[in-house]
């Protein structure tokens, strides 16, 4: 049979595979590039990896479900820039896995909340947004500030983010455990909200 158009679109079975090779060189020449440019892949100066503490915050953010309302991704316009800081750079999320940019705000954007309000303020505001935010319609998390943080797992996700690319060192694994230990939930959300986005703040 010869592979004209007219043969190609009479033939269902062979415009789905063909179709789909298309699609698939198409996504690859797009996605593949990204692994390797220097702008997607270089930390931004001084990222660290997240220390335990963050580390097990974050898994609290992200089993909250926090990003359902709240993003972590300021656009480069200037309503976003004036209103929250710097925009961000591809740079900032390598250590990220997964990352947290979100795509609804029902919240206000969170990149750059790092060091913009007291450790005081998140706890009261947590506990019960509508304490400092009155017209808040933010639900409140007061239970985390009752439950222990999990100390025992951080070495383990440290050593599967290890897997992945994030440069940890075995002592800082060993010592994982004991830095967590004693916290309770709260506190390391708070931790993991207090360092974000703090690298190219004030720029
Ligand atoms: C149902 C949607 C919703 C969820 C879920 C939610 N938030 Fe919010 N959040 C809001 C809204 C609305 C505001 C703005 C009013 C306020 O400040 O309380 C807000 C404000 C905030 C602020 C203040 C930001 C600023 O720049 O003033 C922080 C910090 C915050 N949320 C953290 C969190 C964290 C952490 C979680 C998960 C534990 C979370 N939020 C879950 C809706 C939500």
């Amino acid at each position: 049979m010869k592979l004209t158009h007219d043969a190609i679109e009479r033939n269902v079975g062979l415009l789905v595979i063909l179709t789909v090779l298309v699609i698939s060189v198409g996504g690859l020449l797009e996605i593949v590039p990204l692994f390797f440019q220097k702008s997607t892949t270089t930390p931004v100066e001084g990222l660290k990896p997240y220390d335990p503490v963050r580390l097990t915050g974050r898994d609290i953010y992200i089993r909250e479900g926090c990003y359902l309302c709240h993003s972590q991704m300021i656009r480069p316009f200037r309503a976003e820039t004036e209103r929250y800081g710097h925009y961000s750079v591809a740079g900032e999320f390598v250590y990220d896995h997964p990352f947290q940019w979100g795509s609804k705000r029902t919240g206000p954007d969170l990149h750059r909340v790092g060091g913009r309000y007291s450790d005081e303020w998140h706890r009261a505001h947590l506990t019960n947004p509508r304490d400092v935010v009155p017209e808040s319609n933010m639900p409140a998390f007061g239970w985390l500030g009752d439950n222990k943080a999990d100390a025992d797992g951080v070495g383990a996700k440290m050593r599967a983010l290890r897997r992945v690319g994030v440069p940890y060192t075995d002592e800082e694994i060993a010592g994982a455990s004991a830095k967590v230990a004693g916290k309770t939930e709260l506190d390391v959300l708070i931790a993991y909200l207090q360092g974000l986005g703090i690298e190219l703040k004030g720029r």
